[in-house]
């Protein structure tokens, strides 16, 4: 039988965390950060804990824990497997690092080495960093494919852009590597599409599902050949990040990383690398309960269903972004159309007259609404889509002041669902920002602006140590 999504909704550490707020109040906090980590299904930590009374190193079977820890661990990779409709003939999975970042490095590094004739690499105007940088550094030469429409009103990859560089390009592409949601709108990429693209070109298809895999279902049979996500964005925080790819391509390529674990034999002269996965893509010690944890996140939310989750999530979605639109200080960036350019719970705004820092501050500190700003580690999209505006600004002069001045006001505001997400998230979200419209100039004298560039509040502040102080914590807890 389905797992209810009602029944999860409210079973994730952290949910009812209260904090007091500059008024004075106490609230619970209302997370709208899931784009940049997710809080931990409960579920999934009790079954971790439940591990760690057998806990032991993997790679053995002959000690009941060594047994445990071993199944456990290769459950886990079938769990990630399953996830993304994989199957473990034609794919294997390897897990690495702390998140994606990691994957794509390995990826790219991978990829470069097995077609180093091909020496271009096409990615999206829209990338996290995380899947930009890695393929800069190791892969060779990047060109960006841009987006749909104009700015701020982007939409998609542009696929008539991406296949006409597939062809100015001919034989040069080793591989396409796109997000299938952008971490900035939420814009969904179509995936299909672009694999027949990068495929009639003999390119690869590299998916970074950072920000889809908590959203809707992903499926490797969509012609997705490489994928990486995060398991700390999927409701396991402590997780590795996932690489998923083509078996027969991985097959090939001689390990990235040698050390304990990955190899069948080894003499003074010599060494046999495995050709069992995920041993041979897993040097060393790996994060075990980290991958446990992840492997009960991942088969909860395939006991619930990704199209379910995803069909609430839109159902929440449509309302909300109607609300902001009808706001005439508030500006939400990417198309608006939802027909023509799909996105998951994850919106960027901005208030006219108030700095985004100053707005996730305010947001935080008098409404307990927890939201990101800044560039969301993507540069070149967030600067694309705030051009318009921050050329129409008249700062007068080019002086070093103003130009500094600019660079501040590029940046936004993220607010972004998780699966627990409720309407009562979203109308304090609403409700905060519609306080913040009606008194503009009283939030703005409340807070100044450090020389680091942070918003502060001139009366109120919560210091770390104030709302969680590791040593009080740990006497606490050594204390019984
Ligand atoms: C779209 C996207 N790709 C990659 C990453 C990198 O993930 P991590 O920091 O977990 O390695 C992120 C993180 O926010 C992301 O949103």
């Amino acid at each position: 039988m389905a797992l209810s999504l009602s029944a999860l909704k409210s079973r994730f550490i952290g949910l009812d965390t209260e904090y007091a707020l500059a008024d004075g109040r106490r609230s619970r906090r209302y997370y709208l950060d899931s784009a940049a980590s997710a809080l931990m299904l409960e579920p999934a930590w009790t079954m971790a804990q439940a591990f760690l009374r057998h806990y032991a190193n993997t790679h053995s079977h002959l000690h009941f824990g060594a047994r445990v820890a071993t199944h456990a661990y290769i459950w886990a990779h079938e769990r990630a497997l399953a996830f993304v409709g994989a199957n473990q003939t034609d794919h294997a999975c390897a897990f690495v690092g702390s998140g994606s970042t990691a994957g794509f490095n390995r990826i790219a590094r991978a990829l470069a080495r097995l077609r180093p004739e091909r020496d271009t690499v096409l990615i999206s105007g829209m990338e996290h960093h995380s899947n930009d940088l890695p393929h800069r550094k190791h892969a060779g030469r990047v060109e960006h494919i841009p987006m749909l429409g104009t700015p701020p009103a982007f939409g998609a990859l542009d696929l008539v852009a991406l296949e006409s560089l597939l062809e100015q390009n001919k034989g040069r592409v080793n591989y396409v590597a796109v997000t299938g949601a952008s971490n900035v709108t939420g814009i969904i990429n179509p995936i299909k599409e672009i694999a027949r693209l990068a495929h009639a070109h003999d390119a690869w298809l590299v998916m970074d599902c950072s920000q889809l895999v908590m959203h809707a279902p992903v499926r490797m049979d969509e012609g997705i050949d490489f994928l990486a996500f995060s398991g700390h964005k999927v409701y396991a925080p402590g997780s590795p990040g996932v690489v998923v790819g083509r078996r027969e391509i991985l097959a090939g390529l001689e390990p990235d990383e040698v050390g304990g674990g990955m190899v069948d034999d080894v003499s003074l002269e010599a060494y046999i690398v495995s050709d069992r996965f995920p041993d041979r893509e897993e040097a060393g010690t790996p994060n075990i309960v980290g991958a446990v944890l992840l492997g009960a996140a991942l088969e909860t939310l395939m006991q619930v269903g990704m199209d379910k989750v995803h069909a609430a999530e839109q159902a929440m979605l449509a309302p909300l972004m109607r609300e902001l639109a009808a706001r005439p200080l508030v500006r939400v960036y990417g198309d608006m159309d939802q027909k023509r350019s799909p996105r998951t719970g994850t919106i960027a705004f901005n208030i006219d007259g108030l700095d985004h820092g100053l707005v996730a501050a305010a947001l935080n500190d008098y409404f307990g609404v927890a939201v990101r700003n800044d560039c969301f580690c993507a540069h070149p999209y967030v600067r694309e889509m705030l051009k318009p505006e921050l050329w129409a600004i008249d700062l007068g002069a080019e002086t070093p002041e103003n130009l500094a001045e600019m660079e501040l006001r590029k940046g936004m505001v993220r607010a972004s669902f998780g699966l627990y997400t409720t309407q009562e998230d979203l109308d304090a979200l609403l409700g905060g920002i519609d306080a913040l419209c009606a008194d503009i100039d009283g939030f703005r004298a409340r807070y100044e602006r450090g020389s680091d560039d942070v918003h502060r509040h001139r009366h109120f502040s919560a210091s770390a140590e104030s709302l969680f102080d590791p040593r009080r914590e740990l006497a606490i807890a050594l204390a019984g």
